[in-house]
């Protein structure tokens, strides 16, 4: 139990990232740096008891630095993609970056996950932790209103679990939107592909989307289509499949509406809403998660241009992310739980990812 911090080295600016080293008893250990708040290792047993890194990710903060692969990384003000980059808030139009085709993915080119963090840690009663924290001021990435936001990694005393959570509070109304873009391998990030892992989550519809991956606004039922994973399957199985979501996609790369969100709720609950599991290693992992939506993104961007840890080449879906968070372009439709936080809230969810072998 406890945390260790060590350098990461230095920043093209020439400033020192840290990285953190939360660690049980239970045979668990997660890195994480105060640049961009990632999550760089995760090491956890197989069904013998040998522990491996389940993670993609790089050795040092430079491999982290404009890569564009979203590794480990913590993703905000808004994760995933707002249509024309452009949406409107109290009668006020705000257009932000353009940098996916017409639209903005992932908050960019300012991106969170590549700006050193405040860190602080420690251990409490739930097990380690480290918290990094960051002041997001007025008019950044273009959103409205001065946003201080925490992340804190809990590796859990009691069990095999790695809890994010976020908390957030602006001084105006804005949107919020933060997810942890890490991406697994239960094999081990240096063991190949993803496509023999088995999935299974816990929602009837995906947004449909269209070739930009730009929600519709309406839900598409999975129920017979290749996108089910209702009903536990190989990533692999269907992935190839001359069905038009996946062909849009590259393979999956989908926002499923998790069924345990309770739109009606005014508090929701943390729920079980995704397993992974992986037969040879005998691991696997369940998502928990209090948000309405999960990205599940196969990794169909990795092209091999990036050297990770212990040199190894993350080819092609080498790693599958399961990217908790609010609908895609949720704040340009209405019909979705809105991201929008507002001024003097809390902005505060959990997600939760429990191994086991
Ligand atoms: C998310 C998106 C993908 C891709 C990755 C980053 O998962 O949905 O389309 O942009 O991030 O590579």
């Amino acid at each position: 139990m406890g945390v260790i911090k060590q350098s990461f080295g230095f920043t093209k600016e020439k400033r020192e990232a840290s990285r953190f080293t939360i660690t049980n008893t239970l045979g668990m250990k997660a890195v994480v740096s105060d640049f961009g708040a990632v999550l760089v290792e995760l090491h956890v047993p197989d069904k013998n008891g040998a522990a491996a890194d389940v993670v993609l990710g790089g050795e040092t903060v430079s491999d982290y630095e404009g890569n564009g692969c979203y590794l480990g990384a913590t993703v905000g003000r808004n994760a995933n993609r707002i249509a024309g980059a452009a949406f409107e808030l109290n009668g006020v139009k705000y257009q932000i970056p353009v940098n996916e085709n017409s639209n903005n993915l992932h908050s960019g080119p300012q991106v969170y996950n590549e700006r050193l963090w405040e860190s602080e840690y420690g251990d409490d009663e739930m097990g380690s932790y480290v918290t990094f924290s960051l002041h997001s001021p007025d008019g950044d990435q273009g959103y409205p209103g001065t946003l201080d936001i925490s992340v804190t990694y809990i590796v859990s005393a009691e069990e095999n679990s790695l809890m994010i959570h976020y908390h957030g509070i602006c001084d105006k109304d804005t949107i919020v939107n933060l997810t942890n873009h890490s991406y697994f391998n239960l094999g081990g990030h240096d063991s190949g592909t993803i496509l023999g892992h088995k999935v299974w989550i816990d929602a009837d519809y995906i947004t449909e989307a269209t070739a930009e991956a730009i929600p519709t606004g309406k839900l598409l039922a999975v129920s017979g289509t290749p996108m089910d994973f209702t009903t536990e399957k190989l990533v692999g199985q269907e992935i190839g499949a001359d069905y038009e979501p996946i062909i849009n996609g590259g393979g999956y790369d989908h926002n499923y509406c998790l069924n345990a969100y309770d739109k009606t709720a005014a508090e929701h609950e943390i729920a079980l809403v995704a397993r992974l599991s992986e037969e040879t290693s005998g691991r696997s992992m369940e998502v928990y998660t209090d948000l309405p939506g999960l990205q599940l993104y196969s990794g169909n961007f990795l092209k091999g241009t990036f050297v990770g840890k212990g040199g190894y080449r993350y080819e092609n879906r080498t790693g599958i992310c399961f990217e908790t968070q609010y609908y895609p372009n949720a704040v340009n439709e209405p019909s979705f739980p809105s991201p929008v936080l507002k001024a003097g809230e809390e902005y505060d969810t959990t997600t939760i990812y429990v191994f086991k072998a």
